[in-house]
């Protein structure tokens, strides 16, 4: 096992009743871009997602389709792996809630909650929304113009479950004062701030059991305890978590000790009550440690809608992939949507912050001042003498970048994306002004500025080594390019970004390749509507 400290969070497992979109695909990219950070920082990452396969909603989908859900899913397999790797998802596992290693966690964690007398068999009568899998109140619940009773969150028409059907019940009921409890001591677990005073009072106005087996239809795991029973799609999604870092699985438990609990759970908001109310019940019964924190992130709208697949407003993140390129599609995501609030998106914003932030401000600073050094260097980092070593030394580039750890961190923390993006950005902007400032063309012309002028182009290219790395976590593959193009190591073996971003490592006589502008101004006429 590695020595290093570990960090470990995961997404939501998505369900495969549809392809994946801009929504879910915002998750992982945000997730992603922690991954990728953490490990800059040092830390052994675990970082878990996957696909979330059982259950009503999914089993539908695939006879509508004409198949077995086992031939849907893997169908769907594809779909998700690809889209990932497009978006340069560095994820550690991806579960499959299919998969025998699962089925083991799942039925290691129940078979331990009904020993130890968390569960009884019991009859539900009550209401069920199979898109959203979930169980209402009738007191929850909206009726239609034609007077039918409605799910209040997607407001299609509910099923009533049959009397009589008889189900496993774990005793949520039983967590209600000890929930409660860990919310007071452990102000972070749920953030942000919002999301939990929500869930405080929805714990405080009572908790019901919760029926965790269904016998009517067999698309799940079997509890080994009662075969006749399949496992509730929620009370078997959770535990991918577990799945994903070797619970249950021999050869991997020093990996499970290593990485239990996680840091986080990334999640949408429509989804905090199974994470900040089922889950740590669940934990609390078998005696594991729980997550330190939720974080319920708000939705991506489009004209003001929550984007979703029902409502065909989903776009792919393929379509702007290609228009954009993928980090750019990354940056704008974690760049423009404050996470936790709900952001709109528009193709005419995205294009702004392409043209503004990427073309104009990081792009033009790398092709602008790797093009002089091409010209007054022989496109070589310069060597620069004594005599103007105090201005190495000492520049406003260098006060920037000195702050831009801890600022830089105490963004990530807190997972602000947007804020981390703008500190990078500020650095970057700072390069362009301070070459304008010092007009190197005007100190090449004198033998008498050769000094200042290698100073000068040494300060810009170490400030773009070090903008490189912090742009890293949000945009992998321009840092790598960047790196290349100054000769410099592989990015992803950084493993003390605080250290590698030290001023002054720029090694001077580094070759710098001036490339293909990183990000091309768009041709904003010709662009398709995607909305
Ligand atoms: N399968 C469950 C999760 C189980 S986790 C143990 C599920 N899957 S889902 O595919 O329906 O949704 C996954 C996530 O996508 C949710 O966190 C949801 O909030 C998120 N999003 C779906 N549409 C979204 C937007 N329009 N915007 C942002 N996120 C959205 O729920």
């Amino acid at each position: 096992m590695s020595a290093k400290p570990t960090y470990s969070f995961t997404t939501p497992i998505y369900y495969v009743n549809a392809a994946p979109h801009l929504g879910t695909a915002y998750t992982t990219v945000a997730a992603d871009t922690v991954a990728r950070y953490q490990r800059m920082n040092g830390y052994d990452v675990a970082f878990v997602t996957g696909m979330d396969e059982h259950g009503q909603k999914v089993a539908d989908t695939a006879e509508a389709h004409g198949m077995t859900p086992q031939v849907w899913c893997d169908s769907m397999e594809p779909a998700f792996r690809e889209a990932w790797d497009m978006l340069n998802i560095t994820y550690t596992d991806f579960v499959r809630t299919t998969e025998p290693r699962h089925a083991k966690s799942v039925q290691k964690f129940w078979n331990d909650l009904y020993e130890k007398g968390f569960l009884y068999k019991g009859a539900y009568e009550g209401w069920y929304c199979v898109h959203e899998e979930t169980y209402y109140a009738e007191s929850d619940l909206e009726k239609n113009e034609e007077g039918v009773f409605v799910c209040p969150d997607c407001k299609r028409p509910v099923q009533l479950m049959a009397s009589g059907e008889e189900n496993w019940f774990f005793k949520l009921s039983d967590f209600q004062e000890s929930l409660l409890k860990f919310y007071e001591e452990n102000p972070d677990f749920i953030r942000p701030e919002t999301r939990r005073n929500e869930i405080v009072s929805f714990v405080k106005s009572g908790l019901k059991d919760l029926s965790i087996s269904r016998s009517t239809f067999d698309w799940g795991v079997p509890l080994p305890f009662d075969k006749g029973h399949v496992a509730y799609v929620w009370a078997d999604a959770l535990l991918a978590y577990l799945t994903g870092i070797g619970y249950g699985s021999e050869d991997r438990a020093e990996e499970f000790e290593a990485h239990w609990p996680m840091q986080y759970h990334f999640v949408g908001k429509d989804i905090i009550r199974f994470h900040c109310v089922i889950w740590p019940a669940m934990l609390m019964a078998a005696g594991l440690p729980i997550t330190h924190t939720v974080f319920g992130h708000g939705f991506l709208l489009t004209k003001g809608e929550k984007m979703s697949k029902s409502k065909n407003n989903a776009l792919r993140p393929a379509d702007l992939v290609k228009i954009f390129g993928v980090d750019a599609y990354r940056y704008y995501f974690m760049s423009d949507v404050q996470f936790g609030h709900d952001g709109s998106i528009s193709m005419e914003r995205m294009v702004q912050v392409y043209n503004a932030d990427l073309a104009n401000t990081w792009g033009n600073l790398c092709s602008r001042v790797f093009n002089m050094t091409k010209k007054y260097f022989d496109a070589q980092v310069p060597v620069v003498p004594e005599s103007a070593a105090a201005l190495v030394a000492s520049n406003p580039l260098k006060e920037i970048a000195d702050e831009l750890y801890e600022e830089y961190n105490a963004c990530l923390d807190k997972v602000d994306f947007s804020g981390a993006a703008q500190a990078v950005q500020k650095l970057a902007g700072r390069v362009n002004l301070y070459v304008e400032e010092m007009a190197p063309w005007n100190l090449a012309k004198s033998e008498e500025t050769a000094g200042e002028l290698a100073a000068v182009l040494y300060n810009a290219l170490e400030a773009i080594r070090i903008c490189a790395l912090y742009f890293a976590p949000l945009m992998p593959n321009t840092s790598a390019e960047v790196f290349r193009r100054l000769s410099l190591g592989d990015i992803t073996a950084v493993d003390n970004i605080k250290e590698a971003s030290a001023w002054g490592q720029l090694p001077a006589g580094n070759a710098v390749e001036v490339g293909d502008p990183l990000f091309p101004r768009l041709d904003t006429d010709n662009l398709p509507s995607v909305e």
